[in-house]
């Protein structure tokens, strides 16, 4: 479980996130949603000890995060940032491999090489795993980074807009990947999405945040309502009855 109690966070003057109550539970995947600037990339980032709380407290599997030891946490809780400022000149392989450095502080071992290999094949890389960085598509690059956070092998997992750049046929698959991590390696999944038709279809649960706050968090029954996507998109937004569950349409 991931808790957040009382967590704020202030950019200058300004901005003000928070005070943030919510609780994620263990298992499955959550889909953080919302408008742009409400917050998200900040709670997720903060989550991820990669940005420090100004008050309140966070904690992941029961570990306080600003007091955990970063080489400890490492093992408990991996995030993929909205913008990875990559170093081109890399293999798929060996940035997968940077996945393990909490483990092998760089020597690798015949074991970590096993799960280097796991995690490249459960993104389908295996035949692109020695090319570099910079000759990949932007589907098959943001593969190679979720490759390299599952190589981490952290029962929790936080990912800042995965399908961001990719087109449909690759968003659907990275979310196929992305349930099947949750379903059958056990990991929880926290993900900043954009188009609310994937939360609804494959998140277990969402959480709505606006303007620096949870507003809702619930199963996609719950949140995928007319009310309740106008509300916290403050846009109109009808909901209907698809061939395999609700879907939201606006113009
Ligand atoms: N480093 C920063 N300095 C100042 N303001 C920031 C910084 N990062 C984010 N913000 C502001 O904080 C708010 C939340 O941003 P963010 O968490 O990136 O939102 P989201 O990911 O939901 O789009 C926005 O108003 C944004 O402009
Ligand atoms: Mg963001």
């Amino acid at each position: 479980m991931i808790t957040l109690n009382q967590v704020r966070k202030a950019y200058g003057n300004d901005v003000e996130i928070g005070p943030v109550d919510v609780e994620i539970p263990a298992g499955g995947v959550t889909a953080l949603v919302g408008p742009n600037g409400a917050g998200k990339s900040t709670l997720l980032t903060m989550i991820g000890r990669l940005l420090g709380i100004d008050d309140g407290a966070i904690e992941v599997a029961g570990y306080d995060v600003s007091s955990t030891k970063s080489k400890d946490l490492a093992k408990i809780v991996s995030i993929l940032r909205q913008e990875n400022h990559f170093i081109t000149r890399l293999t798929i392989r060996q940035l997968v491999g940077f996945g393990r450095f909490p483990y092998s502080k760089g020597r690798l071992t015949t074991a970590d090489e096993e799960i280097i290999s796991q995690a490249i094949d459960f993104l389908e890389l295996a035949e692109l795993e020695d090319r570099f960085i910079d000759e990949l598509s932007g589907g098959q690059r943001q593969r190679a980074y979720v490759a390299m956070v599952l190589a981490q092998d952290t029962d929790y997992v936080l990912l800042d807009e995965p399908l961001n750049n990719l087109d449909m046929k690759h968003s659907v698959q990275m979310m196929a990947h992305l349930r099947r991590a949750a379903t059958e390696m056990g990991r929880t999944i926290v993900i900043v999405l954009h188009d609310i038709n994937f939360a609804g279809h494959y998140a277990d649960h969402i959480c709505a945040v606006k303007t620096g706050s949870v507003v809702e968090f619930g199963t996609p029954a719950e949140i995928m309502t007319a009310e309740v996507l106008s509300r916290v998109f403050d846009t109109p937004v009808e909901v209907i009855d698809g061939p395999r569950g609700r879907l939201a349409v606006y113009y």
